[in-house]
């Protein structure tokens, strides 16, 4: 019998991607999800490329008032654990609206703990983020961090929930808990068909580059140059979204495979940190096309160097990041081609 899995937020960027890498590895595959932030042809191509069916619950899990309906739907199949993605993202929006982001996140964990509760089953993989650590950590950033200072509301939703699963572990030592700490995803399937399909100015470097690149957008702002790295722009741990799909499963199955519950907080990155001029350089020679740009101010909240250590995600799930610089921006750029507005275009 082939495990069943429930994917909250399963159509968006991430969900897909872990979508087609769980149909690939013979799961079964239920989404949640309400399109807040993704579109429902994501899950059309995902089941083409996962050779699969993918069940929608479509639905809004942060909603008090679709528990009901959700749990019902749930507990129709025999669900084996989640991988809890569905939630806003958008950091600069969060500090806007920050009740906004609390109540959504949060209350979506909350919603996912009773509903798995009520169906008897106690494996949650959660998508949280390297935004966590915040300031004042040295890089390579370890799992045993110094401090968590999390600098935005954004931040400290992902902090919180996982706390809140941490919390619910040592409440009731069944559960199987694992916080993934996702560094920067970038790039899209290789085949083009599924990708990140930003709604509105993007906010990220490579959704902005591929923009740029693709003539949507006139240039890009390098936001510092004066930061003390090696060549004054900001350095990150990018990590193509192929491997981070492939962390999920793995994570799920160091969970399954353990005789008894456990919590584990675990980093997904390369442990290589690239600078955005670097970044830029890579998309211009694999697109052959010149990507603009201007040096303009720090962008505020932002850290000048963020890597990680890949050391946990090796030792408990067997897992490590295989797709280079040159494959993120290649795949990055054939989705980006394909598709040049999305999943309306
Ligand atoms: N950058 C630019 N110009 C842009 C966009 C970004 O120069 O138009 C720079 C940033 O200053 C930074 C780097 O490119 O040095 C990466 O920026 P991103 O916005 O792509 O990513 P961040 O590292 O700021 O944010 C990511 C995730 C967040 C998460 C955060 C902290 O997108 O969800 O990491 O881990 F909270």
């Amino acid at each position: 019998m082939s495990l069943h899995i429930l994917v909250t937020g399963g159509a968006g960027y991430i969900g897909s991607h872990v979508c087609v890498a769980l149909l690939e590895g013979g799961y079964q595959v239920t989404v949640i999800d309400n399109f807040s932030n993704s579109h429902p042809e994501a899950l059309e191509r995902v089941a083409k490329l996962g050779g699969g069916a993918v069940t929608l619950i479509e639905a809004d899990l942060a909603d008090e008032g679709s528990i009901d309906f959700i749990r019902q739907q749930v507990a129709e199949r025999p669900v084996h654990g989640a991988i809890h993605l569905a939630g806003l993202k958008a950091v600069g929006e969060s500090v806007a609206k920050p009740a906004l982001y609390y109540h959504t996140n949060i209350n979506a964990t909350l919603n996912l703990i009773e509903i798995m509760g009520a169906v008897g089953s106690n494996t949650i993989v959660f998508s949280s983020s390297a935004t966590v650590y915040g300031e004042g950590n040295k890089n390579p950033l370890t799992e045993a961090a110094v401090s968590y200072a999390p600098t935005n509301p954004y931040g400290r939703t992902k902090y919180y929930n996982e706390n809140i699963l941490r919390d619910l572990y040592i409440s009731n030592n069944d559960w199987r808990i694992a916080n993934l700490r996702y560094f920067n995803p970038v790039g899209a399937h290789p085949s083009g068909l599924i990708g990140e399909d930003p709604q509105g100015t993007p906010n990220n470097l490579f959704p902005y580059i591929a923009q740029v690149a693709v003539g949507r957008r006139e240039k890009l702002s390098v936001f510092g140059g004066d930061y003390p790295t090696r060549d004054g722009s900001g350095v990150r741990d990018y990590i193509h979204v192929q491997d981070l799909a492939s962390g999920h499963v793995a994570a799920l199955q160091f969970l399954h495979n353990q005789q008894e519950g456990c919590t584990a907080d675990v980093n997904l990155g390369t442990g290589k940190g690239v600078s955005v001029f670097e970044a830029i350089s890579a998309f211009e020679r694999v697109s052959s096309r010149a990507i603009p740009f201007e040096v303009t101010a720090r962008r505020p909240g932002d850290l000048a160097e963020v890597y990680a250590d890949v050391t946990l995600a090796r030792q408990l799930f067997d897992w490590e990041a295989k797709y280079d610089l040159e494959q993120m921006c290649a795949d990055h750029w054939r989705w980006q081609m394909q598709n040049p507005s999305g999943y309306n275009g």
